[in-house]
């Protein structure tokens, strides 16, 4: 595998990437004693090519209503952590059992199932310290961490990838399947956008636009994640593909087909963009970003 083979987001999708490689790299740098075992692996992790689809929807959402995305950026931060902490953990034997991610060993492969569990520990415990430190007001803060919380809690986040696996080689029906997904990886892409809204001080009516379009935009990634293990390609997104049948997953294709699945992300996707109505020409890059997940191949 061939690391630059994996094309990541496209120039000219964000302004944005080059701030949030360098805020993600300052945010494993460590003044206290952090072994460096750990470190190291935590850097391997969070540091790895990925397309940092969730920081960008942060920045996105915070300059769309009129924020200032340096002010966002400790958020960006955070919801990358979260990522990084929930796909190591994922990739675990225990979980989805993969050897391959972001175009690497994983971390488990690269180093040990015990650092990785501890990596996954290690990075959300970050991401809530960086949270509630470098937002402002306080007051904000606060409200930020409860809001990541429950994204990315026993309700949301970790409630999907429980659902996940309990439904391994079970029926499970669309509604079933449809509340997974929204959970084990909607509830992070709206978040993150509501996070960027909050920050930027947005009206209640803005951050209802943002939250439609993250619950359509979240769904279709997943749904197209679905796809791309049946038909994308290993070198393109880094990781082992046809494991989902392997490993019995419930899946839009497995359940819907494969034709109906793309037309189910196609409209997704559309109503995505469309829920940005209230923002008009402004909402161009998030728009750009939901064509982007949809001809995705990486
Ligand atoms: C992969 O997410 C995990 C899912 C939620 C399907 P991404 O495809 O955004 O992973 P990276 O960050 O680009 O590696
Ligand atoms: C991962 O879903 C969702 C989370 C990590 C929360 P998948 O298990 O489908 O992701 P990949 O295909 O391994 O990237
Ligand atoms: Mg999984
Ligand atoms: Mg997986
Ligand atoms: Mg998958």
């Amino acid at each position: 595998m061939n690391e630059m083979s994996l094309s990541t987001t496209p120039p000219g999708l964000s302004n944005y990437l080059h701030e949030i490689e360098a805020a993600l790299s300052a945010a494993v740098q460590f003044d206290a004693d952090c072994p460096d075992r750990l470190r190291e692996a935590m850097q391997y992790s969070l540091l790895a090519p990925g397309k940092r689809l969730r920081p960008q929807l942060v920045l996105m959402a915070c300059e769309l209503c009129d924020g200032d995305t340096q002010a966002a950026m400790p958020a960006a931060v955070a919801v990358e952590m979260i990522h990084a902490y929930s796909l190591v953990h994922d990739d675990l034997p225990a979980m989805d059992d993969d050897d391959l991610r972001r175009g690497r060993p994983t971390c488990h492969k690269q180093f040990d199932e015990a650092t990785a569990t501890l990596v996954g520990d290690a990075l959300q415990a970050r991401a809530f310290e960086i949270l509630a430190r470098d937002v402002q007001p306080p007051e904000c803060a606060a409200r930020c961490c409860c809001e990541l919380g429950r994204a990315v809690g026993a309700t949301m986040l970790v409630g999907g990838q429980a659902a996940d696996l309990a439904s391994e080689f079970q029926q499970c029906s669309l509604a079933e399947l449809e509340a997974i997904h929204r959970r084990k990886t909607g509830a992070l892409f709206r978040v993150s956008l509501r996070l960027g809204a909050m920050i930027a001080d947005a009206s209640d009516g803005q951050l209802a636009a943002l939250d439609d379009y993250g619950d359509n935009l979240g769904l279709a990634f997943q749904v197209i994640d679905d796809l791309l293990d049946v038909s994308g390609s290993e070198d393109h997104m880094g990781k082992r593909l046809g494991k989902d049948a392997h490993k019995g997953k419930n899946t839009y294709p497995a359940i819907l087909g494969i034709e109906s699945s793309q037309a189910l992300a196609e409209k997704l996707i559309e109503n995505a963009s469309v829920s940005l109505g209230i923002f008009g020409d402004r909402a161009g890059p998030l728009r750009e970003l939901a064509l982007f997940v949809r001809q995705r191949n990486t």
